[in-house]
């Protein structure tokens, strides 16, 4: 078993403050970290829930796909993170079942983290983003 953990569930929002106000308001959630990834155009919102997080994710600019998202989709779930030991294995299992990677090689994500994006064509409709912390 490849997958030791859910990393995050990622939530594709407009209003990155009003949905950091309503997850405290409503659960008493608290911001564990907040990033900008000038690379993906987003800006993300992670609040820790036992070992896994929810990742509030809003686009920084026009051309951020997760702006592409939410013009077409709406919000909403966007993404599951699964956490790994190595990254590079899980992608190449990825490939070697007959999923779609997006990234053909594990790249930096957010927290320091190396991923991975798996396409949702390929994996029964669910983007998929392999973690290794
Ligand atoms: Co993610």
């Amino acid at each position: 078993m490849l997958l030791t953990e859910i990393d995050h569930v990622a939530i594709a929002v407009r209003d990155l403050e009003a949905a950091i106000d309503y997850y405290r308001r409503a659960f008493g959630a608290e911001v564990a970290h907040r990033e900008v990834v000038d690379s993906d155009g987003v800006e993300e919102a992670l609040l820790k829930v036992a070992e896994s997080y929810v990742q509030l994710l809003t686009p920084t600019r026009d051309d951020s796909p997760v702006a592409t998202y939410l013009e077409k989709r709406g919000e909403g779930i966007h993404h599951v993170g699964y956490r790994v030991d190595d990254c590079a294995a899980a992608l190449q299992a990825v490939k070697d079942a007959g999923g779609r990677p997006i990234d053909e090689a594990p790249r930096p994500g957010s927290r320091g983290t190396t991923v991975a994006f798996v396409h949702p064509k390929g994996s029964f409709g669910t983007l998929i983003e392999l973690v290794e912390e």
